[in-house]
């Protein structure tokens, strides 16, 4: 009777310290994030994300960006992030709080992306890079996401997303390459990317 009431109490030990790690303290943590507020301007951050935006990081999670690339800015401290200018400022829970699915990433073989909407902001950028990313440069380590466009003929006027391609990319006359509805919505969430609003909590880092 004895062992049984301990075989008890320590089945209840378990699941209780397990229930306090893994759901009521990151609640206590992050369920209470709200907005910041600007005190110069008003403004408040993060924003939420548009909604082409949130459609196109399910695409970035259906095709597995993030096995290669991060969305986490580290202190100056602990890594090389703001000196490869990836950032201004380390990020915390707070950037990521509307966020449906966090894309943290473990392996960096391509760039972290947290501000990569700030880097870049022509969507035909993207697209070359994710039609064929080799004409960047030959050296890139990364596939080309041809499904996320369709070569068809040119109908009366060419499509203002066409691709501007070159060499062995450029599409037989008569006909162009266009980003799917897919295509456009990652485009759109990769250019949302932008982490350069100020959080009390993470101040700019000084030289
Ligand atoms: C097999 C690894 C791999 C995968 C998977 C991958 N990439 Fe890349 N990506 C790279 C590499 C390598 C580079 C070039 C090196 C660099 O980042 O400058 C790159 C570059 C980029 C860049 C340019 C970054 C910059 O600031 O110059 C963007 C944007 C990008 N990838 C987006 C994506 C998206 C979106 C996906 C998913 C559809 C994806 N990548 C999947 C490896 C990968």
């Amino acid at each position: 009777m004895n062992r049984l009431t301990g075989l008890f109490f320590g089945i209840f030990l378990l699941f209780g310290v397990s229930w306090l790690g893994l759901v009521a303290y990151p609640y206590l943590t992050f369920a209470g994030l709200r907005q910041s507020k600007d005190e110069a301007t008003g403004a408040l951050a993060p924003q939420g994300m548009p909604g082409t935006a949130a459609q196109g990081a399910r695409v970035y999670a259906a095709n597995g960006c993030f096995y290669c690339h991060s969305q986490y800015i580290r202190e100056e401290k602990e890594g090389n992030d703001i000196g490869r200018q990836w950032g201004t400022r380390r990020t915390v829970a707070r950037d990521y709080m509307y966020d449906q699915n966090v894309f943290l990433g473990t392996s960096r073989l391509g760039a972290d992306l947290t501000n990569v909407g700030v880097r870049q902001t022509d969507p035909q950028w993207f697209y070359r890079i994710l039609y064929s990313p080799r004409s960047l440069s030959s050296e890139v380590a990364m596939p080309a996401y041809k499904w996320l466009f369709q070569t068809r003929e040119i109908q009366g006027q060419p499509s203002v997303d066409a691709l501007k391609l070159e060499g062995a990319y450029v599409p037989p006359s008569g006909y162009e390459v266009v980003p799917t509805a897919e295509g456009k919505a990652l485009v759109a969430y990769l250019l949302s990317l932008k982490k350069n609003y100020p959080l009390p909590e993470a101040p700019e880092a000084t030289e």
